[in-house]
């Protein structure tokens, strides 16, 4: 089947990350896609391209009913957790970027351009019907670190993350929008449990299901910001063999995910598809270490446009059931 023929759902078509998938499904030319979110929006209208698209609620029954080839999902995890199986019952393949499978034996965990092969080789296309999308800090670490890590062997990563209030959806850019810009305390959204928030553990399980390095070890701080779209880092990583700041800049350039830049803030990855590296330098305070920073939309490769190239992946390589 034509890719622009599937008969596609976006689920969480009201919120942050759903309005964005449908702005690229839109510009991709997918011509058969459906709204879906819960009950407190049924009957209102989203914006796809040039038109406005009636907003139905996800029951049980309309997702199993056999109506879908592809699902995004984009809503929280209990909703994924409880959505999810009838529209695999319903037949279609559903890509999800809630955390309720992303580390589930047996579920690929996929960021398209860095594991794609995962999906065949976990099932997907012969029996397997569920892709999980990655954490989006995950996301453009992993982007950053596949290259790297090719060339020269990942032996540690640390790192410190600066995430945008979009990351937290809909409610994030509500609450940022209404605080005065001086004197704003938005406070951390994380569980802690003493020693870490769950973000941080979430970032260091994804990254080593991504990248297949369950012993990888990584450290890493996550801080929310007030910054509207764009999370940005700045990583500190020891390669096992040496690897030359332009060694590095050479194969981080091949990546068709990555964009090298000079000084990127939040605000120049907005909107972009790639993911911003720059400042690519030697770690002063390791022998084999190498500083970078990387900044990315969040709302575009750290969520939606991942879903998106999935789709595309799945579609070209003959997976979708
Ligand atoms: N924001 C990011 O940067 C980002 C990045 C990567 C992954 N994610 C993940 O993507 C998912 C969506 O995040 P978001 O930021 O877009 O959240 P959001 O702005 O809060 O949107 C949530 C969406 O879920 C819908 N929803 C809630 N309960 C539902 C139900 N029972 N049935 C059907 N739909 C329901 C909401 O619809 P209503 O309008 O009807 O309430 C809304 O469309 C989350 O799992 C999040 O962790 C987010």
């Amino acid at each position: 089947m034509n890719g622009q023929d599937l008969r596609i759902a976006v689920i969480g078509a009201t919120g942050a990350v759903g309005t964005v998938t449908l702005d690229l499904l839109s510009q991709r030319g997918y011509r058969r896609v459906r709204a879906l979110a819960s009950a407190r929006s049924a009957g209102s209208s989203v914006t796809f391209g040039d038109e406005q698209l009636t907003v139905e609620e996800a029951t049980p029954e309309l997702l199993a009913a056999g109506e879908f080839d592809l699902c995004f999902f984009s809503v929280g995890t209990s909703t994924s957790r409880e959505l999810v199986p009838h529209a695999v019952e319903g037949g279609a393949t559903v890509v999800d970027k809630s955390d309720a499978y992303r580390l589930t034996d047996g579920i690929p965990l996929i960021v398209a351009g860095v594991n794609d092969d995962a999906m065949a080789a976990s099932g997907v296309g012969a029996g397997n019907r569920i892709v999980a999308n990655p954490n989006c800090s995950a996301m453009q670490l992993t982007c950053a670190l596949k290259p790297l890590h090719d060339a020269a062997g990942l032996a540690s990563v640390r790192l410190s993350t600066y995430q945008s209030m979009s990351g937290k959806g809909d409610i994030g850019i509500e609450e940022l929008q209404a605080t005065p810009a001086a004197g704003a305390d938005l406070g951390m959204d994380w569980e802690y449990d003493g020693e870490e928030f769950t973000e941080e553990a979430k970032l260091r399980a994804e990254t080593q299901k991504i990248l297949e390095l369950p012993d990888l070890k990584l450290s890493a701080t996550c801080v929310r910001v007030p910054v509207l779209v764009g999370h940005a880092q700045a990583v500190w990583v020891e390669t096992e063999s040496p690897l030359a700041p332009d060694e590095a800049l050479g194969v981080l350039s091949e990546s068709s995910n990555l964009a090298l830049a000079e000084l990127p803030t939040p605000g120049d990855a907005a909107g972009r598809d790639e993911v911003l590296v720059a400042r690519v330098r030697r770690d002063r305070a390791d022998g084999n270490g190498l500083a970078l920073w990387v900044v990315n939309d969040n709302l575009r490769k750290g969520a939606s446009l991942n879903a998106v190239q999935i789709a595309e992946s799945l579609t070209s390589r003959g997976l979708l059931e």
